[in-house]
């Protein structure tokens, strides 16, 4: 087996396999290194067949928020061929997401190099993940353990029927609580809340959020912020890609809003911790179904408290 690894100052990673490594019907070599600006429309367009929370928008915003948590494989002929993220949290500690290896390359172990690589660079005290259906065998048979406690999450997509739902929240009345349109005069105020509620600092989503989705924040008394919320359509979905909320009843307002901003969508995919199923029942369950967690090393939890939905399982979680 020939590895060659080039690591100049962390900037540039070169990692070239031989075409031996690979299996009969790959003849061509690739290298695994940082992604390039120039691939992001290529390597977004290989994760997107995996119908994630992702929009080109979002993750080029990640990309030029933290550009050395991208990385790609890419044939000599450049194209890409595989992708994988891996995202600062907690001290030493990642998480890996939007690993997607192109489907004539899978089986060949290319995902298995790809998370290797990011182990001998980043060198990391602990990394955790969540698995989509089907990738749970994977991340197991590379080395990573089923979290214990779970703090994975459960996928629903609901059908609203906002009758019944403005009916359910009539009884929710919140004392001196409003809801409004991010104001950049909140920034510091959002970006304290979210880390209180993951337990650490995340300026790359807050400021992607901000930047490429509409954001509510919750507000009581005009000044101390109880939640915000961010949402998105895609493929004929709202997407919830974010709630924190300091209470069940906070939290149905903020989505009450998210609907107001997409009057005429009534489905809704969201992304709940188990403890937070509740939000599911504001609508009719047309289908769900359970991401686990997996780590290598023992994850720092996150406080869960404030977090109602999940922004996205590869970035914030
Ligand atoms: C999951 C994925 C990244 C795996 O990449 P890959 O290059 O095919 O995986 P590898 O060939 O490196 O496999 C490594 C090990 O995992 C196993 N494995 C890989 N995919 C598996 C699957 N779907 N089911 C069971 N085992 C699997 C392999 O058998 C191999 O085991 P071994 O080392 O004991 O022989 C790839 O299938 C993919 O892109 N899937 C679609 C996107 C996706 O689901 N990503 C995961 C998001 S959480």
């Amino acid at each position: 087996m020939c590895y060659l690894l080039i690591s100049n100052c962390n900037e540039v990673t070169l990692l070239t396999l031989s075409s031996l490594e690979m299996a009969s019907n790959s003849s061509r070599d690739y290298t695994i290194r940082l992604m390039k600006e120039e691939e992001i429309e290529e390597t977004y367009e290989l994760v997107d067949k995996e119908g994630w929370n992702l929009t080109l928008d979002k993750f080029t915003h990640l990309y030029h928020s933290c550009p050395k948590a991208f990385y790609v494989a890419a044939t000599d002929q450049g194209e890409i061929v595989g992708t994988i993220s891996f995202f600062p949290t907690f001290p030493k500690e990642y998480v890996l997401g939007n690993i997607v290896i192109k489907s004539t390359y899978r089986h060949k172990g290319m995902g298995k190099k790809l998370v290797d690589v990011m182990m001998e660079q980043h060198s990391p005290c602990v990394v955790s993940c969540t698995a989509v259906p089907g990738a749970d065998q994977f991340y197991i048979n590379v080395g990573f353990s089923f979290t214990e406690p779970q703090q994975g999450h459960d996928i629903f997509h609901i059908e609203i029927n906002r009758e019944e739902l403005d009916k359910q929240l009539l009884n929710n009345n919140e004392t001196g609580l409003s809801v409004r349109p991010y104001d950049k005069k909140d920034l510091k105020a959002l970006v304290d809340y979210d880390t209180e509620a993951k337990g650490y600092r995340s300026d790359a989503y807050v400021s992607m959020m901000l930047d490429c989705f509409p954001t509510y924040v919750a507000v009581h008394n005009e000044d101390r912020l109880a939640g915000y919320v961010a949402a998105f359509v895609k493929r004929e979905e709202i997407v919830l890609d974010g709630l924190c909320a300091d209470s069940d009843s906070i939290a149905c307002h903020l989505f009450r809003k998210v609907l107001d901003e997409f009057p005429t969508r009534n489905n809704v995919k969201l992304q709940v911790p188990t403890s937070r199923l509740f939000l599911s029942q504001l609508g009719v369950i047309c289908s769900s179904s359970k991401y686990n967690r997996y780590s290598l090393g023992q994850p720092t939890p996150s406080p869960l408290v404030k977090i109602y939905n999940v922004s996205d399982c590869d970035y914030s979680y």
